[in-house]
């Protein structure tokens, strides 16, 4: 099975720091932030290899995914060897890449990993975001295997005040993660999907649940996505595609915490996604706190 990780935007949001590198290589601690999505990517069971859906302006995310035999050779010739083997690890990952020659939308990016994904359930996962514990995927898998392997998508629930910013879902509560004791809009509620609309007026959502970037489908999807015509924003819509899959097959939705993950898709997120990375482990929470020194946060 592989997961598909749409990467081919153009940063608008971070510029000029991506004028000539792309948003996904903007670090958080010492990875890439595309880094901490493959890795989230393959940890569920059955996930052989992320497909990153890059833009040729953007030559960078491939080349930092190659191997760097002489980088390696460098550092271990100094005794580093623990760097040697950090960027070995980044050269090892198990990812390829297909093009994305115009920005037509997220349904078309992800259209565009239709070879290489081999008829099979494929998941997607949004580049702006991050599941350090990686365990959200895995969640949803466990949702789509207890029921007959059907798609599963993640979400949450949005501030009034934003609903008209997502992909907004509507159905009923079915149930509950296994070990939790959850309904309605709590965090491990299960719902079946029965309508979906991207980017609605407040008035006009059939919920607050928003898509929060990380889907798992059934090939299927793609087949609707070739014919698939420009929705909201003129682009071609995922969750337009998704729409009309509903028609064929039954989807579900799993209530998910958005704070189990860390945001990237802004300047302050991002700097907020540092700072929140760096109090997590020891080492690094006790040299955040000497830089900072008598700054307050
Ligand atoms: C995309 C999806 C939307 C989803 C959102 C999550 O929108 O189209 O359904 O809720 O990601 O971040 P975008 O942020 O690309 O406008």
């Amino acid at each position: 099975m592989k997961a598909v990780i749409p990467a081919a935007g153009m940063g608008t949001r971070f510029l000029p720091a991506t004028k000539c590198s792309p948003k996904e290589l903007l670090p958080v601690l010492d990875k890439p932030v595309i880094q901490y999505v493959v890795e989230e990517a393959l940890e569920p069971e059955g996930v052989d290899e992320a497909v990153i859906i890059v833009s040729k302006e953007k030559p960078q995310i491939e080349h930092y995914f190659s191997p760097a035999p002489e980088l390696e050779d460098f550092l271990q010739s100094k005794g580093k060897d623990e760097l040697a083997k950090r960027v070995q690890e980044a050269g090892a990952l198990p990812v390829s890449f297909a093009n994305q020659d115009e920005p037509l939308g997220l349904g078309h990016a992800v259209l565009c990993a239709a070879d290489a994904i081999d008829n099979e359930p494929f998941f997607v996962l949004l580049g702006d975001y991050f599941v350090p514990s990686r365990q959200m995927c895995i969640d949803m898998l466990e949702v789509s295997r207890a029921h007959n392997n059907a798609s599963v998508i993640a979400v949450a629930p949005a501030p009034e005040d934003q609903v008209s910013r997502y992909g907004i879902v509507g159905g009923s509560c079915v149930g509950c993660l296994e070990g939790h004791d959850a309904s309605g809009e709590q965090p491990g509620a299960i719902w079946k999907v029965d309508t979906m609309v991207e980017k609605p007026k407040l008035e006009d959502a059939p919920s607050h649940l928003y898509i929060v970037g990380r889907y798992l489908l059934s090939p299927r999807v793609m087949e609707l996505l070739k014919t698939q015509t420009p929705g909201a924003g003129g682009e071609i819509q995922l969750t337009d595609a998704m729409l009309r899959l509903l028609d064929e097959e039954e989807m579900y939705a799993l209530v998910v915490d958005p704070k189990q993950g860390c945001d990237t898709g802004t300047p302050a997120a991002w700097a907020a996604t540092n700072a929140r990375m760096a109090l997590e482990h020891p080492d690094t929470k006790l040299a955040f706190y000497e830089e900072l020194g008598d700054v307050e946060l």
